[in-house]
């Protein structure tokens, strides 16, 4: 019997800390930028929309020189991307609160797209 409880215990503290561990990947990972969102023609139209109204005037070809440094894309990691924009760094803003986790995401998908240009 006494056996029978312990191995209970083991196994309840064993998914405690499985669960613990997944919690916490997904939340450093913070979003999925999946291929799908990534590729979708809407997303990255969205996106372009935000950056020209926002994010153009400082980090555009017009911006104000010495603003913003210009986005080499074709260096980035599409999470390195979404994690600027959502907690800002520096003198780039965050977004956190201004733009919702799609709209993010959609700036993202522009950025990385071959349509970007800056
Ligand atoms: C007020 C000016 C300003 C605005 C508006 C702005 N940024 Fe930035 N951004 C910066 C500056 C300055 C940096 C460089 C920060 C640093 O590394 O010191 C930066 C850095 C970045 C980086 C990282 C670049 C790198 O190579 O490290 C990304 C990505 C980025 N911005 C995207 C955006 C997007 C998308 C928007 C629109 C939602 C935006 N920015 C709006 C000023 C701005």
């Amino acid at each position: 019997m006494l056996r029978f409880v312990m191995a209970w215990a083991l196994a309840f503290m064993l998914a405690g800390t499985a669960f613990v561990l997944s919690g916490g990947a997904v939340a450093a990972a913070g979003v999925e930028l999946t291929d799908a969102f990534m590729n979708d023609p809407d997303n990255i139209a969205l996106g372009k929309k935000l950056f020209a109204k926002q994010c153009a005037r400082c980090h555009g070809r017009k911006a104000y020189p010495g603003k913003a440094p210009k986005l080499k894309e074709k260096t980035y990691k599409p999470e390195f991307v979404y994690k600027r924009i959502t907690k800002g760094f520096r003198g780039m803003p965050a977004w956190k609160s201004r733009y919702n986790e799609k709209q993010r995401k959609s700036l993202t998908a522009y950025i990385m797209s071959k349509d970007f240009t800056n």
